[in-house]
């Protein structure tokens, strides 16, 4: 059953990915702000989320739904799709080739740290790169196996982190960074988090953090990175990834980097 779910994850954000790409080619303008106004919503976040709903639903009539950029729509099946149709919308903006399509479905409560992910995928489209897993199953990069990396030295570990979008958030944001970035070999700010959760999964990157992240940013992602062997979950160790702090780490370096971020000022 799990294997099938990643399928139809897979089926579905490939095709919107696809429709988002030709979208992109042919310009993109800015249909609405949300939390600020460097927080952007383009026509094809919309039109890509509609898209996967429909397919979604189309596929799996009782499943519910929790988007960036619709309303919820509740489960009748106990399972719910959590999608993001474009992470990276500033990315997309730019036509900065680190965007995805976000595509996972959860058992239970929708509501990260009380959900079990079942399955996922995360597209980017442009490199022409699927990421996919299932619950037990493992985690795949166009079909090959996915390994976190086995960095056991945080000094020498590739880290990346993401800023929200609200002014004190990034401040906050900022001043752990600066005392983090002399404890790592280098930061990264690649500006998806579903990408960044699957750079963990494929050892491009040893690490990740964020605070602030919204379900459809993370719910693919670390269950992709998790499947691929990285610790994935929140600030203290054991808890799960929810708003308040998500981190992918590397197994050899989980430890130092939760203690490294203690240190830095992570409230
Ligand atoms: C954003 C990206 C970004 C992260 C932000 C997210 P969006 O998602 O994933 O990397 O740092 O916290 O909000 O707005 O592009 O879907």
């Amino acid at each position: 059953m799990s294997r099938e779910l990643q399928d139809l994850a897979v089926r579905v954000a490939t095709a919107a990915g696809e429709r988002a790409a030709t979208w992109r080619t042919q310009g993109v303008e800015v249909s609405a702000l949300k939390s600020s106004p460097t927080d952007v919503v383009t026509e094809a976040d919309e039109a890509t989320e509609t898209f996967l709903r429909e397919q979604l639903l189309d596929a799996r009539p009782d499943d519910g739904i929790l988007g960036e950029e619709g309303d919820g729509l509740a489960s009748r099946s106990g399972l719910t799709w959590v999608v993001d149709p474009i992470d990276g919308t500033v990315n997309y903006l730019y036509d900065i080739p680190a965007w995805a399509v976000s595509v996972a479905v959860v058992e239970g409560d929708p509501e990260p740290g009380r959900w079990r992910t079942v399955a996922g995928c995360v597209v980017n489209p442009v490199l022409g790169e699927v990421y996919a897993g299932f619950a037990g199953g493992g985690a795949t990069l166009n079909g090959r196996r996915l390994t976190a990396s086995g960095r056991t030295d945080l000094g020498r570990a590739l880290v990346a982190t993401g800023f929200g979008y609200a002014a004190t958030r990034r401040r906050e944001q900022a001043e752990v960074l600066l005392r983090m970035i002399t404890r790592v070999r280098d930061i990264r700010r690649m500006g998806a988090a579903s990408l960044d959760l699957c750079g963990v999964a494929a050892g491009r990157l040893d690490a990740y953090w964020e605070r602030g992240l919204q379900p459809w940013d993370h719910a693919a992602g670390a269950l992709i990175a998790r499947e691929a062997g990285a610790t994935v979950g929140g600030l203290a160790p054991g808890s799960r990834e929810t708003e308040e702090f998500t981190l992918a780490a590397a197994p050899g370096i989980s430890g130092a980097l939760r203690a490294a971020l203690v240190d830095a000022g992570v409230p």
